[in-house]
């Protein structure tokens, strides 16, 4: 029987997921003794009764790396250590399956696991490693919030959706003399903001790891628009606010947030609020995701037959190497305020609130 290696993609969806599950299998396919399946939903697939898993091979993956979203589904939702089981009483409780779900992996001749996820999902992996499971972790995130890699794929795809979506909010902003406030997504981290903000040409980007003052967004504000004529771009980060000790750290609403602080300081400019959420997460993935999936899935399978478990795949200096997953769940990989993409940022005039 051959040895099997088991892949799942957890949290949310990214662009370049299935090229990272085309290159696993095309990788795999060199080797005769190894064959590919994967969990549908996260680790959902093995949990459930029956079994919801795909076998993947060559003709399964052709042509999957342009497509976004992930053929193997995905969910942050349930998962082996908290697992809905109805109690005798009708309720429900979160139940730990994880060693049930390795004695499954077990069964099923599961040699290898290969989990793609962000944050979360590699807490999960590092625990399964923890449990004795042969684990590596693939770095999936848009937000670009994982330690110990210069970027995860998707993160790029996520810019250019913004960036596009600013050109655009730009020209109608520029035809209506209106402040437009478009909200990115990034909860922890400004990495799509800032980006965004400096490939669109924004005057204002507000970013989780600078609380902004209100007053000095406001005097950015007076500089560009003059008698009534004039407009102005804000990008802002989910997580984005302000500095003020009486507001709340959020995750939804924060250019909502924002418009409403404006108008109560007297801005009386025409304000519209956009809020991109999941455009920035579906579609194609651009070239430059492909390619660092691609990297990234080869990469992974290598890792299995080396047996080097335990190890996350990260980009590093232009190369793909291997990290230990416990050390990329440690903290968040925020924006550093004083980089020179920042620092680039503030020459060209744009305002961090700060
Ligand atoms: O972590 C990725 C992310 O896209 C965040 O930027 C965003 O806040 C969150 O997921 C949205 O999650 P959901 O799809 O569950 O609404």
């Amino acid at each position: 029987m051959k040895k099997r290696c088991l892949v799942a993609t957890g949290g949310g969806d990214c662009p370049g997921l299935n090229a990272v599950i085309r290159a696993i299998v095309k990788r795999a396919s060199k080797e005769k003794n190894w064959e590919i399946i994967g969990s549908i939903d996260a680790f959902n697939g093995i949990l459930q009764d029956p079994m919801e898993i795909k076998t993947l091979d060559l003709q399964s993956v052709a042509g999957i790396h342009v497509r976004g979203g992930t053929i193997l589904g995905t969910t942050n939702k349930n998962g082996p250590f908290a697992w809905p089981v109805q109690q005798k009483d009708g309720t429900w409780k979160d139940e730990d399956r994880s060693a049930d779900m390795l004695r499954k992996l077990e069964f099923l001749n599961v040699q290898a696991v290969i989990n793609i996820g962000g944050d979360g999902s590699q807490k999960i992996s590092q625990r399964l490693y923890e449990m004795g499971c042969n684990i590596i972790g693939v770095p999936k995130t848009i937000d670009n919030d994982l330690c110990l890699t210069d970027y995860t794929f998707g993160f790029p795809t996520a810019v250019e959706t913004a960036t596009e979506a600013l050109d655009k909010l730009v020209t109608t902003a520029a035809s209506h003399n209106r402040i437009f406030i478009m909200e990115v997504m990034g909860r922890e981290a400004g990495w799509i903001a800032l980006h965004s903000a400096v490939a669109g040409g924004a005057e204002v980007c507000l970013i989780p790891e600078i609380p902004y003052d209100i007053e000095k967004v406001k005097k950015r504000i007076s500089k560009r628009i003059i008698n009534g004529r004039g407009f102005v771009n804000i990008v802002i980060a989910e997580g984005a606010f302000p500095k003020e000790e009486n507001y709340q750290k959020h995750t939804h609403g924060a250019g909502i947030q924002l418009m409403n602080l404006l108008k109560d300081s007297g801005v009386e400019t025409d304000i519209r609020v956009t809020i991109l959420g999941h455009l920035q997460r579906g579609g194609i993935p651009i070239a430059f995701d492909r390619i660092l999936a691609t990297q990234f899935g080869v990469k992974a399978f290598e890792m299995v037959l080396k047996k080097d478990f335990g190890k996350m795949v990260a980009l590093r200096d232009k190369k793909i190497i291997a990290v230990p997953i416990d050390e990329t769940i440690e903290k968040y990989n925020l924006v550093n305020v004083n980089s020179d993409l920042v620092k680039t940022a503030r020459s060209i005039g744009i305002c961090f609130g700060d």
